[in-house]
């Protein structure tokens, strides 16, 4: 008799905490900013991203302290491994006169917090357009013990850097006074969905919603150093095109599980890249 009261005590006990652990997390759900979530099971992932979902310590080691993703992030965010060695590699190789380092598109703060973490840069600015992915951005430097080290801008990166006409007073003159002297701009811009991967060689000028050549033209308007992170499958005639005369422009595959990822292209001054 004793012992069948004790195991429907048990029974109470383990149906209260499944209560309280689906409160815990309804209300976490319901203090989270619009379109923002952190997903901790399954069942909760639309279908479309649970593949994503899975991936979640490569992406963020972090995942279980609470980062924070909008639907749209888990599609373009770099994974943590491949963050860090892109951050590696700028830090060892940008020229000396070099001490911020502006991500144009930040996203859900993949690159911005490797930046942040290399302990190179005097600043980090990042710049984000969609708030809901800004805010992320901002959350996920928080949990990474980073977010003293970064300034955030919520907008166009290229009407907030001056270049392009068509919102002049949307141009931030410091940020674009201090990115021309000292800084070095990372790229990792949208690369048009999915397409680019049924394709054997990616034509860079497809590339939607901005162009290869206007990535490139524009943001060397601020600086020479420029990386730009795109498609494996990259064309590089494309990228050697842009390669000036007495310089090469480095090319380096990202891989994780021995296949790459996304490849970078380096454009101008960087001390040789080593592995
Ligand atoms: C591929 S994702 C960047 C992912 C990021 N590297 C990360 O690890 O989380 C591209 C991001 O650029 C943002 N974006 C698109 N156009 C932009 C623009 N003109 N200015 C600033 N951000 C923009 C998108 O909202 C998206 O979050």
């Amino acid at each position: 008799m004793a012992r069948k009261r004790k195991s429907r005590a048990v029974a109470e006990d383990a149906k209260w905490s499944a209560k309280k652990q689906k409160q815990t997390q309804e209300s976490s759900e319901e203090s989270l900013p619009e379109g923002v979530h952190h997903y901790q099971t399954l069942e909760e992932v639309p279908w479309d991203l649970q593949k994503y979902w899975q991936q979640g310590y490569s992406i963020f080691s972090k995942y279980d302290e609470g980062i924070w993703m909008t639907d749209d992030a888990w599609y373009g965010v770099t994974h943590e491994s491949v963050a860090n060695t892109i951050a590696q590699h700028i830090a060892d190789a940008a020229p000396s006169n070099k001490a911020i380092i502006i991500d144009a598109f930040c996203g859900a703060g993949g690159n911005t917090i490797a930046f942040a973490l290399s302990g190179k840069w005097k600043r980090v600015y990042a710049i984000e357009k969609d708030a809901a992915t800004l805010a992320c951005a901002k959350h996920n430097a928080e949990i990474y013990g980073v977010a003293d080290k970064i300034t955030w801008f919520h907008g166009d990166c290229f009407e907030l850097l001056g270049l392009v006409d068509t919102n002049p007073a949307a141009t931030v003159t410091s940020l674009k006074a201090i990115a021309s002297q000292y800084g070095v701009i990372f790229a990792s811009p949208p690369w048009g969905g999915p397409g680019y991967r049924s394709s054997e060689v990616f034509d860079l000028e497809s590339m939607e919603p901005y162009s290869f050549s206007f990535l490139y033209q524009s943001f060397k308007k601020i600086t020479s150093e420029v990386v730009l992170y795109l498609p494996r499958t990259s064309d590089l005639r494309q990228i050697s095109k842009f390669a000036k005369e007495d310089t090469k422009t480095q090319v380096v595959h990202y891989c994780t599980y021995g296949t790459s990822r996304a490849l970078s292209a380096y454009f101008g001054n960087w001390k040789i890249l080593k592995s």
